[in-house]
């Protein structure tokens, strides 16, 4: 089959990870025979340096004619000016809301032979195998008004979070569909006891649950949801939030792996149902001390470019293929200096690529 791809590389590491994960894709399209065609396009500080803003139209365009996009990372040191009238970010979040990605899924696993390497007692994190679906367009990232002024007794600021029902019963939908093909069980993540959005939420989480009688609904305050986290991480499966929230607890969720440099995720315009169009990106940043070292772990973008053919292309044994390459590779001791531990071969990007690539079967 022909797909087509549009290929938005971005600051920092990501052109490195980025032209590893298309080395492993080709080696799908050609043991799989199929056609990737990658249209290349700017996003984040690069694009601010060459047109002036973090995003052009030709660029979104060109995302919405294809059928996936793969994303490196955005930002670096050199557009953190606070006072900056644009921003590599910008690039992103226009991206999201523009493409109509409102889903966002961050799985969450941890790999048996990487339970030493991270901060926290293996007992707690051993079996680690979840989900996070993160309402990715709305929420206090978007709501209006959202804006700083002057006033006689000093700065005033405002940032509002809005939702209407028909965006949180969409989002609650894809975590009720995701739990129902995993666990059956959902955790809705909200703060209840202080906001107005997240009543109503919950209120919502709890009509729509009639349609998945199989799916066990529980809810959490968020806050609690960080402390069970770190405490029995092992008991989630699929939880769902609003942006802001999704955005922290994903950050803390990302340590029980290890590294970020593990993790993939995917932005998608509808339920993971048949082919949905969707943006894949890492989870980890630019991390521009990292940049042109041919250091950072190409993992996280690897796998997402094995969620990209499961959701956006419906290739779900190339999918596979590519998830068991990278576990036979790891398990083979080759390792990135981000999760390199005592008796292991420490290998750079290109090895990690090259190595993954060699056993996609
Ligand atoms: C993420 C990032 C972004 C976000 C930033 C770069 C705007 O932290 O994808 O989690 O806050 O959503
Ligand atoms: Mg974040």
């Amino acid at each position: 089959m022909e797909f087509d791809m549009a290929v938005l590389p971005g600051d920092g590491v990501g052109p490195e990870v980025v032209a590893e994960s298309l080395k492993v894709l080709q080696v799908v399209g050609e043991n799989f025979r199929h056609s990737f065609h990658f249209h290349n396009g700017l996003v984040g500080g690069i694009a601010i340096d060459t047109d002036g803003t973090a995003l052009t139209e030709e660029t979104v365009n060109m995302c919405g004619q294809c059928d996936a996009v793969l994303l490196g990372a955005v930002g670096g040191p050199k557009w953190d000016d606070p006072q900056a009238k644009v921003r590599p970010e910008d690039g992103l979040l226009a991206l999201r809301k523009r493409l109509g990605l409102f889903a966002n899924l961050r799985p969450v696993k941890v790999l048996p032979m990487l339970v030493n390497s991270t901060s926290l007692k293996p007992e707690v994190i051993k079996g680690v195998d979840l989900v996070v679906v993160r309402e990715l367009t709305g929420g206090i990232y978007f709501g209006q008004p959202k804006k700083q002024w002057r006033t006689p007794e000093g700065r005033q600021v405002v940032d509002t979070l809005a939702y209407s029902e028909a965006e949180i019963e969409r989002i609650l939908r894809v975590g009720f569909e995701l739990a129902r093909s995993r666990g059956k069980k959902l955790i809705s993540v909200d703060k209840a006891n202080v906001l107005e959005s997240s009543r109503l939420w919950r209120q919502i989480a709890i009509e729509i649950s009639a349609d998945y009688p199989d799916v066990e609904l529980q809810h959490m305050l968020a806050d609690a949801c960080a402390m069970r986290l770190i405490q029995h991480p092992s008991e989630f499966d699929v939880l769902v939030m609003e942006n802001m929230f999704g955005d922290i607890l994903t950050d803390e969720a990302s340590m029980l792996a290890g590294s970020m440099g593990m993790l993939p995720s995917a932005s998608l315009a509808g339920t993971p149902k048949g082919k949905t169009f969707g943006m894949y990106e890492p989870i980890h940043g630019s991390a521009p001390s990292r940049a042109g070292q041919n250091m950072a772990n190409p993992i996280a973008t690897i796998l997402s470019v094995a969620m990209m053919l499961r959701y956006s292309f419906e290739l779900e044994a190339e999918a596979q293929a590519i998830e068991k390459a990278v576990l036979v590779t790891l398990e083979q001791g080759y390792r990135t200096y981000d999760i390199m531990s005592e008796g292991k071969t420490k290998v750079g990007t290109k090895e990690m690529g090259d190595l993954i690539g060699q056993r996609v079967k």
